[in-house]
């Protein structure tokens, strides 16, 4: 397994004052573990003030939650990915399903995101998944597969690019149900393949996350799946104890069964 990557998408949630309040409890809690790497997703006026909080802690990184595909311009309203580094993040989530389905961004929208990630020097983390229907349509690799090629079609420099996958079936988003394990472990596996056919062995380097309904009970077992290389987080992210103790996870495999009982 790669080093595991623990993600907070705090989503439309925690402006600038409850941010710091956020970060200054999680600082005094969370002490740096060197096994695994945080990162915070803000909304857009929080970036600034997450990444002055943990400066100087080179585990915890902050990302932007979008950006638009054009670097500069008249488009009110919107944040580049120069903008975005400007303010502090290194990383960016693309294609959120949020992106998608409430406000209808296209795969060849995501592509562009991507692809002015790339450019402003800025990690793109590229999220699938399928819809309830498409999954009871037995389509969840295609639509994956189609997302993930697609995604990562405009890329300039594919060899030099260090994305990250965060596999979020849509249906289990804020809804409590989530993909087990083994579900889960399946579809990473067919990501890590088509990643292989794109990019060749560093593949093996790309982490692939998982998202969706993932809570401090869950996420030891999901860790342990192979193939997950950590969790993309929204609503148990919000409260610094619940984030606390997922950022604390340890696979199930390196739990004893005595402990595991207490979980
Ligand atoms: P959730 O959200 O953990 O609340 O299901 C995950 C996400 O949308 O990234």
């Amino acid at each position: 397994m790669n080093h595991p990557i623990f993600a907070a998408n705090w989503k439309m949630n925690h402006g600038p004052s409850e941010a710091r309040a956020f970060l200054k409890t999680f600082l005094t809690q969370y002490q740096r573990h060197y096994d695994r790497t945080i990162i915070f997703f803000p909304p857009a006026a929080s970036i600034a003030m997450v990444a002055s909080e943990v400066e100087g802690r080179s585990d915890i990184l902050v990302g932007a939650q979008n950006i638009y595909w054009q670097d500069t311009g008249a488009f009110t309203g919107e944040i580049s990915g120069p903008i975005a580094r400007d303010a502090g993040a290194t990383v960016v989530l693309v294609g959120h399903s949020e992106r998608r389905h409430v406000f209808g961004e296209t795969d060849d929208e995501c592509a562009d995101k991507c692809a002015a990630a790339e450019r402003a020097g800025l990690r793109p983390m590229l999220c699938v998944g399928e819809k309830l229907d498409e999954r009871d349509a037995r389509k969840t690799e295609e639509v994956v597969l189609r997302q993930l090629r697609a995604g990562f079609s405009k890329l300039e420099q594919i060899d030099a690019f260090n994305p990250i996958v965060a596999y979020e079936p849509v249906w289990a988003i804020g809804t409590g149900r989530n993909a087990t394990p083994d579900d889960a472990s399946t579809i990473h596996g067919v990501i890590r393949d088509e990643l292989k056919a794109i990019v060749g062995d560093r593949a093996r380097a790309i982490p692939v996350l998982y998202g969706g309904s993932v809570n401090s009970g869950n996420a030891p077992a999901l860790l342990s799946a192979p193939d997950v290389d950590g969790v993309l987080v929204g609503g148990a992210s919000l409260n610094t104890g619940s984030w606390i103790s997922i950022a604390r996870t340890r696979p199930t495999a390196e739990i004893a069964p005595e402990e595991l009982g207490r979980e």
